[in-house]
């Protein structure tokens, strides 16, 4: 039987698609090219390529140009991020690499926007380097291929398709093979319906064999983060605040934060910071004023915190376990968690 890549490289010598930034190999017209359909289609793509390679036709016209025209010609691509990135990336090789596109892996990797996928793009189509170019097309194609049922979203079944890819690959033409696979998961492995009498892989596909195709690829859906709502008290004396040291394991473990708590749903958040804090320390405590409130997303929490500027008994500092009275003199050597730093910031200016 001949190699998958044979087939695949057959099918794309036949049927790849016209593409302009397919005429020729410039490694900056790549570059280009993939910033703008990283999430943008590929018709939408073509224009925009056009006039922007007219207007940028070389890497260093593109490093010499203003910041306000760059985005002109990005205008109506979105996520202007990408059009930022990749101008600070033209002027990182026009100053760090004398104007020439570097060739190895790590130093195209560390260009300003471009990731594993897009150095792998890079190097195979303008260089002919064996180097995966994975994305979501990718990921499709090969789990239906090898009929692999973990989820893609992982990066241990990310790590498996990549080992695959990298077996598969055409020694000869890398650039190709990464390509023939992008059109092939945009042509024909598409997700909804794919349209297996068409695809050149067809007697090798293990999804099509045992009628998986549909169910592939695995993608569980993202758990939203949970919200939680959280009290924090702010609790000075003179230049000292009192700081609580997290525990070692989980959530934001070892960081520094104002002692605080999380609030169950439906309870009263003020009592149940002051029960916990007398639980914590044998004191009571007055909360006197919000000071600041904000919210701040981690994967699995969302935290609603409030903190409190907080009372307690005069000249009877509280005290407890893994409780701390820091000078805040000293809080650019610790390490807040997340949203503490906020406060402690307001905290640093407003005291200034
Ligand atoms: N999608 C992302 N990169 C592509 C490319 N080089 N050709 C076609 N489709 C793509």
């Amino acid at each position: 039987m001949m190699k998958l890549a044979d087939c695949l490289l057959n099918w794309y010598d036949e049927c790849k698609r016209d593409l302009p930034w397919r005429r020729d190999k410039d490694p900056y017209k790549i570059w280009v090219s993939e910033v703008m359909l990283q999430q943008t289609r590929v018709e939408v793509v073509r224009a925009y390529f056009e006039r922007w390679i007219e207007r940028f036709p070389t890497l260093q016209s593109l490093a010499e140009a203003q910041e306000d025209e760059v985005i002109q010609y990005w205008q109506g691509l979105g996520y202007y991020s990408r059009a930022r990135n990749l101008h600070q990336g033209a002027r990182e090789v026009a100053t760090s690499y004398d104007g020439q596109m570097p060739m190895t892996k790590n130093e195209v990797a560390g260009l300003s926007g471009i990731g594993d996928y897009t150095s792998g793009a890079i190097l195979s189509i303008a260089y002919d380097q064996k180097e995966p170019a994975i994305d979501g097309n990718v990921l499709r194609v090969f789990s239906r291929l090898y009929c692999i049922e973990g989820d893609i979203a992982t990066p241990m079944i990310k790590r498996q398709i990549r080992e695959q890819v990298e077996k598969e690959m055409a020694i000869d033409r890398p650039g190709d093979f990464n390509q023939a696979l992008m059109d092939l998961g945009a042509t024909v492995c598409i997700p909804k319906a794919p349209r297996c009498e068409e695809c050149p892989l067809l007697k090798s596909c293990c999804a099509k064999d045992k009628g998986m195709q549909q169910q592939l690829p695995i993608k569980k859906k993202k758990v939203p983060p949970v919200p939680v709502e959280v009290v924090a008290g702010v609790l000075q004396d003179g230049e000292l605040f009192l700081l609580r040291k997290r525990p070692k394991k989980g959530l934001l473990a070892g960081m520094w934060e104002f002692p605080a708590i999380e609030i169950p749903v439906g309870e009263n958040s003020m009592e149940v910071f002051q029960r916990g804090f007398l639980c914590e320390t044998g004191q009571e405590v007055q909360m006197a004023k919000l000071l600041l409130q904000c919210i701040h997303i981690f994967s699995h929490r969302k935290w609603d915190i409030s903190f409190y500027h907080c009372t307690y008994e005069d000249g009877n500092r509280p005290l407890g376990k893994d409780l701390f009275w820091v000078n805040k003199s000293d809080w650019d050597k610790i390490s807040f968690a997340g949203p503490h730093r906020k406060m402690a910031n307001y905290l640093l200016n407003e005291m200034d």
